[in-house]
């Protein structure tokens, strides 16, 4: 952030999208830490008013490129160029951030391209801060290949998506393509901008997701963890300024936009990521829920159904955690994880004594708690207080945030 000013900058642009009405609540949150300018494309007008964007974020709204601008005196230095007075191109001069929730197909493919042809895609060209996009629209469309390559070109090029996350859309559909929460958005914005920098030159490396073991080619041993604590997590470090490598099983979400994302399958694979990766960290966090059990020898060929049951010969998988531990640097430090169905506390002190992390972060699963939930509670137990800290339900990404802030002083 520019010195001297007490709040960031951004100029929120808004697109077509049926999300667009959304941005008014946006607006409302981020005005708590920010200075917000709104640009609306001509899409994004039919869908929400200009009058209600201008209440909310108590600033004119700007749709073009000329409308605002004040008449250059002839003779003026740089007045020959349009871009030179007007009032949003000061503002995206100044910008910390040019935030557009949401990001239309259309946009994200204007953006791909580096078309200029209004005032958003424009100024997208113009402002040199980062360019974050909450993108929101149909599951087709989302999924269309065009829309999907526009997504990796854009990412490849360093811009951070905050979803589309998977939910009840607009149109009726259930699927990928849901705007991202407001609140998730604003919490996302802000933590970038108070904790940018805390965390720069950290290495980071988050293990997320379940394991998959074979059993035969078309038939695994797995379990229900969607990976999003893990990713939430890679999310906090990121904002923090870490370079963060995140090992994942397989999931379905699009990873942040961090250094490294390393795809594995099998426990196994994991480990072998682990370990190679773990000399060069300065703080593991494993939250993948790694698979106790492997099929000694999986099947070559589709299992055949025959009378009677079916046994299957487990073998026991590594302890990544375990052996990390047991080669820890003392620069070093590892978070672990205890997924419990019952007796939380008593159980995962004792998973603590067996695995001694520098923060043990308990929580209860089964019955639809944690696994594949956008919310969790937490118990984490840490070497400074005697008793474990308790961490109230709420969302993943609040509760990575409130982790990373224990660690803060590691
Ligand atoms: N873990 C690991 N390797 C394994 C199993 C677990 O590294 N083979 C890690 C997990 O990533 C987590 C911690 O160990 O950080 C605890 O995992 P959890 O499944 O809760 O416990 P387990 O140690 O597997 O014990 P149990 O299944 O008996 O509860």
């Amino acid at each position: 952030m520019t010195s001297g000013r007490l709040k960031p900058r951004v100029l929120l642009g808004v697109s077509g999208s049926v999300a667009a009405y959304k941005a008014v609540e946006l607006i409302r949150l981020l005005r708590k830490f920010c200075e917000v300018r709104v640009v609306l494309t001509r899409a994004g007008s039919r869908l929400v008013s200009e009058k209600v964007l201008r209440e909310a974020s108590g600033f004119p709204v700007w749709t073009s490129l000329f409308k605002g601008s004040t008449p250059i005196p002839p003779g003026t230095p740089g007045g020959s160029h349009p871009l030179a007075v007007v009032p949003h191109i000061e503002f995206a001069k100044s910008a910390d951030m040019v935030l557009i929730a949401p990001a239309s197909a259309d946009l994200l493919a204007k953006l791909a391209l580096g078309l200029a042809n209004d005032l958003l895609s424009t100024l997208c060209l113009y402002a040199t801060c980062p360019l974050w996009l909450a993108p929101a629209m149909n599951t087709k469309m989302w999924n269309h290949p065009a829309v999907v390559q526009n997504v990796r070109t854009l990412r490849q090029r360093g811009v951070p998506f905050l979803g589309p996350e998977n939910g009840h859309l607009a149109c009726g559909e259930v699927g990928e393509g849901r705007f991202a929460e407001p609140s998730e958005i604003a919490l996302q914005v802000e933590s970038h901008f108070r904790l940018f920098g805390k965390w720069k030159g950290r290495r980071v490396l988050v293990t997320a997701g379940p394991t998959q073991e074979s059993i035969d080619p078309v038939r695994v041993l797995t379990n229900h963890s969607s990976g999003k604590m893990g990713f939430a997590l890679a999310q906090a470090a990121l904002n923090r300024g870490a370079e963060v490598t995140l090992v994942t099983g397989p999931v379905k979400l699009a990873p942040p936009n961090v250094a490294r994302v390393i795809g594995v399958k099998t426990a196994l694979e994991m480990r072998r990521e682990v370990l190679k990766a773990f000399p060069k960290t300065d703080l593991l966090i494993m939250a993948a829920a790694v698979a106790d059990y492997r099929v000694r020898r999986a099947s070559r060929t589709k299992i055949k159904k025959a009378r009677g049951g079916l046994s299957l010969r487990l073998v026991r998988n590594p302890d990544i955690l375990a052996e990390v531990l047991r080669r820890k640097k003392p620069f070093q430090r590892v978070v672990g994880f205890a997924a419990e169905t019952d007796h939380l506390e008593k159980n995962a002190r004792e998973k603590w004594g067996r695995k001694p992390c520098d923060l043990l972060v308990a929580n209860r699963v089964g019955g639809g708690r944690a696994f594949d939930n956008d919310q969790n509670e937490l118990l984490v137990f840490s070497p400074n207080s005697p008793r474990p800290v308790r961490l109230a339900k709420d969302s993943k990404s609040r509760l990575a945030e409130k982790l990373l802030g224990m660690l803060d002083e590691f």
